[in-house]
Formats: C-alpha cells, sequence, structure tokens
C-alpha cells in the first residue's frame, strides 16, 4: 500500500516532490497548525508526519495517530516533540541537524554586531528623520575586538560561532556538559559561571530541555560583567525573559541580541521598548537554500523510515519499530 505522508506547511526545494513520488501527500497550505486537535485531524490517518517547531506532537497526538511511523521535524530542534512518548509508541523522530549550522551562525553574528554598534537604533534614528550630519560622539556602540566571547553549548552551531570570531579579533571561551579534550576550534573551557563573569559577549547555543529551563536567570545575569551583552540564537526559555528585562533596566549590561524568545510568538513587553535590544522573529536558518536542504532532509529521513531503511538523520530510534498498543 503506498505510504500516507503529512506535510504540515507548504515547503522550499523538492522535498514535497520528493515524498509525491513515492507517497500519498496531504499538505497544509492553511495556517500554521499550533494545537494538537488540529494537528490530530490532519495527521491522523498518516505513516508519515512532515512536522515544524509550531506543531505540538505531544503524547496526545501520537495517541490519536495509529498509523504514524515516522515524525520528520523541518529543524535541529525537537521540544515540540514528545520524545519519550514517540520512543514508547515506537515512533521514529528525526531532525534537520547540519544544514543550518551555517546559516544560525552568521545570524548569530549580524545580532552580536547589531546590538554592539546599536544598528536598529542607529537605522531607526535615521528612518525617523533624526540623521542631521556626522557627529563624532553620535550612537557610539562598543568594541569586541581583543575581547571574550563566552559560548555556551560547544556543539555544531556553536562551533561555527566560535569559527568566526577570529575574524573579528575575539578570543573564545565555552561552556559545556564537559570539557572537550580538543576543541575545534580550540577555545578555553569554563564553568558557566566563570564564562559569564568574564565574557564581553555571551552567545547560547544549547538544546532547550525542562532541565535547562532559565538556564540563564537573574543570578546569573547579574554575574555577567557590566556592558556585557547576551545573544540568544537557540531557544527562548533558556532565559528567564523578566529577569533579562529586570538586569536590562537596573543598566547592567550593554544590551541583548534575541531570535528567540520564553513565549513565542509573544515577546516580553519591556524587552519592547528597549532599545539595547535587537529583536529577530527567530530566523536564524531562514535563508532560501538553507530552508530549502532542511526541507529536503527532512522529506529523506521520512522516505528511508517508510521504505523500511535507516533514516539519515534520527532523533528517537524506537527499540521496536513497529507500533505499540497505546
Ligand atoms: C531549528 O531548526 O531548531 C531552528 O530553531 C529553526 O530553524
Amino acid at each position: 500500500m503506498t505510504p500516507r505522508v503529512a506535510v504540515t506547511s507548504r515547503l522550499p526545494g523538492r522535498a514535497v516532490e520528493w515524498l509525491e513520488e513515492r507517497c500519498r501527500v496531504t499538505l497544509n497550505t492553511g495556517t500554521q497548525i499550533t494545537d494538537e486537535d488540529g494537528l490530530i485531524a490532519f495527521i491522523a490517518a498518516a505513516d508519515g508526519a512532515l512536522t515544524l517547531l509550531a506543531n505540538p506532537v505531544t503524547d496526545r497526538v501520537l495517541a490519536a495517530c495509529p498509523d504514524l511511523r515516522v515524525v520528520g521535524n523541518c529543524a535541529v530542534g525537537f521540544d515540540n516533540i514528545d520524545l519519550e512518548a514517540a520512543r514508547r509508541r515506537g515512533v521514529w523522530v528525526t531532525n534537520t541537524p547540519d544544514e543550518l549550522t551555517e546559516a544560525t551562525a552568521d545570524l548569530t553574528w549580524a545580532l552580536i554586531l547589531a546590538v554592539t554598534r546599536r544598528l536598529g537604533e542607529a537605522e531607526r534614528l535615521l528612518r525617523g528623520g533624526g540623521f542631521r550630519g556626522w557627529a563624532l560622539d553620535m550612537l557610539l556602540g562598543s568594541s569586541i575586538q581583543g575581547r571574550q566571547l563566552g559560548v555556551v553549548g560547544y556543539g555544531r552551531i556553536g562551533r561555527a560561532v566560535a569559527r568566526r570570531a577570529a575574524g573579528f579579533g575575539m578570543s573564545v571561551a565555552y561552556s559545556a556538559r564537559e570539557e572537550l579534550a580538543d576543541p575545534d576550534p580550540p577555545a578555553t573551557f569554563m564553568p558557566l559561571e566563570e564564562l559569564l563573569s568574564t565574557s564581553h559577549v555571551v552567545s547560547l547555543h544549547t538544546p532547550f530541555s525542562e532541565a535547562n529551563r532559565h538556564l540563564i536567570d537573574g543570578q546569573r545575569l547579574r554575574l555577567m560583567p557590566r556592558g556585557a551583552f547576551l545573544i540568544n540564537t537557540a531557544r527562548g526559555p533558556l532565559i528567564d525573559e523578566a529577569a533579562l528585562v529586570a538586569v536590562l533596566q537596573e543598566g547592567r549590561l550593554g544590551g541583548a541580541g534575541l531570535d528567540v524568545f520564553e513565549h513565542e510568538p509573544s515577546i516580553h513587553p519591556g524587552l519592547v521598548e528597549r532599545d539595547d535590544v535587537v529583536l529577530l522573529p527567530h530566523i536564524g536558518s531562514a535563508t532560501v537554500e538553507t530552508r530549502a536542504v532542511m526541507a529536503e532532509l527532512a522529506a529523506k529521513n521520512i522516505l528511508a523510515v517508510l521504505t523500511g531503511e535507516e533514516p539519515p538523520t534520527p532523533v528517537v530510534r524506537p527499540t521496536d519499530h513497529g507500533r505499540q498498543s497505546s
């Protein structure tokens, strides 16, 4: 029987075309499915689902989709999926690592430069008609040359961000679960507290799980040196956003550059009103090329599972490849 695949969003590249060659595809061309009932209604009869971060693949959703064998998430992150439930129910989960590493590292640097050189503020001033000519003391930013970049999480994206630091004359410290024998690129290992208290720019690149919700809380934010900057292109709930607003209001930090938010798509109003914060709508991997290869990898993963092969980038490999009873 031809397998059925539910694709929860239009996709760039050839992903849908590839799936249609081997499967019966249902494509959601409407609004994003952000609730469990909507997702159940859309994928209930499918053997495979190609999902996005906005789709909540919970235990309840998995229980309501008895034929589902694979969830191919089109993202490196998978915090929208209950992995334990998938494992228990015999459903493969896959993600799209590697493909978005460079684009996300580029965007991280765009944020570092934007916030340290006050680009958002500068553009708003100019568009508002406030540019009256060059001035020696206009919109002075903070130099990053010769200073320390602290990278929290030294996986693919963290290391790609660190590689770019040499071009800007920054030294790199990293914190991770454990010290690496041979970090590439070379960087100094530091416990998180030490990294926070010695870095001029701190950039978060660790995956989110409940265990590290508010990893950066008020206490840790107050360890950062006066005038330091915090960057987040990983996941919003890593930072206690209310605490960040309070610390910014105290005038301790130089600013923050954020591409992700604690309660996305809502943004803490205390962030929106601040000039020392650069805010982006979760566009870390948003290049035409990157999004196309991400979608194509998600499709390859689904096709592999549905044709009895090992998917290229599994996150959950069910112990029992068949469906277990709910
Ligand atoms: C991911 O892939 O997890 C990003 O947040 C979106 O590209």
